[in-house]
């Protein structure tokens, strides 16, 4: 049984809206910040559509929708989030940045606040450094899109965790409804050191002309139980969040084998990022 009461969301984006959600949907307030009002309103307008379908489908009554969409305050400063008792941070992909944030997370809440990042694939023990002696309470709380949808959530100790801090996030994620699976701090972690071979392998099918793109995803959705084909699934992604974790595991663990498809940084160079950009390998351009 978690204790935590309110969870701090840094960034509006697919993942951290998703969480603010989820939070919000399992009883625990929110406050979902964002420097961009823009993102900030997509974000409620999210929320509020998602929970609007769940009354419509008698899935959820209105006061328990309208109790949930209560639960979560917009804000555009760590500032105005500082009484939350527990930060993840679900900003863009990047680690100066994402460092830079920790600084200011390890500012702006209490010294108990476990400091979680919902990164895909950078290291935990190098965000860490950031918060110097306080690395203890920095872990990865790796969440999958949809995330309300979604039951995992990937647990990742840096080097410094403690067995505190994995404890606790232990129990805030299955508080959430969720799956928690610790695991340690390689490139990847387990899920993306995984799927994202996978998808490039795809990608060297389709450069090759083993089959067509659609064709490909058939076999894997008939054959394997796939929800989705693994090149519906990048463009789902985003083909150049695909290539960027490709990057990063060829990088960290120093094997050919991770290296990006050309043909996939070819689509990523021209701008074919998938569903966010209109198209990818299949073209949304009419949805
Ligand atoms: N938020 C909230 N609810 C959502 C949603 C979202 N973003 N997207 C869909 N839903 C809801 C729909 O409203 C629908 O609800 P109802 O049943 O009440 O109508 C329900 O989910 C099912 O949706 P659909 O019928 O549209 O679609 P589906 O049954 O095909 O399921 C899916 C959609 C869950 C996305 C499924 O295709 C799937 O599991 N795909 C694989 C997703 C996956 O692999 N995600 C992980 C990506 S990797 C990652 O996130 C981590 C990383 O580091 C890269």
């Amino acid at each position: 049984m978690s204790t935590v009461k309110c969870m701090a969301v840094i960034g509006a984006g697919t993942m951290g809206s998703g969480i603010a959600l989820t939070a919000a949907q399992s009883g625990i307030s929110a406050f979902q910040i964002d420097v961009s009002s823009a993102q900030l309103e997509r974000a409620r307008a999210y929320h509020a559509k998602t929970l609007n379908r769940a009354v419509e489908k008698q899935k959820l009554t209105r006061p328990d929708a309208d109790a949930a969409l209560a639960r979560i305050q917009y804000v555009s400063a760590m500032g105005a989030a500082s009484s939350a008792d527990w930060v993840v941070e679900a900003a863009t992909e990047n680690g100066d940045l994402k460092k830079k944030l920790f600084q200011e997370m390890k500012a702006s809440f209490g010294s108990e606040v476990v400091l979680a990042t919902n990164t895909s694939s950078i290291s935990i023990t190098d965000i860490a450094t950031a918060v110097g002696s306080d690395a203890s309470r920095v872990i990865g709380m790796h969440f999958f899109n949809p995330v309300p949808l979604m039951k995992l959530v990937e647990v990742i100790r840096g080097l410094a965790t403690s067995d505190e801090t994995t404890r606790r996030t232990i129990e805030l994620a299955t508080a959430l409804g969720k799956t928690p699976v610790t695991v340690n701090d390689r490139a990847g972690f387990v899920s993306n050191r995984v799927l994202m071979p996978l998808i490039n392998e795809a990608f060297f099918a389709w450069m090759e002309g083993v089959a067509k793109p659609e064709d490909i995803d058939e076999v894997m959705k008939l054959g394997c139980n796939f929800p989705m084909g693994p090149l519906r699934l990048a463009d789902f992604i985003g083909l150049d969040v695909c290539h960027d974790i490709m990057m990063v595991l060829h990088r960290e663990l120093g094997n050919p084998k991770f290296f990006p498809c050309p043909l996939l940084r070819q689509l990523v160079q021209s701008g074919r990022l998938g569903d966010k950009s209109g198209r990818g390998v299949f073209d949304y351009s009419t949805r």
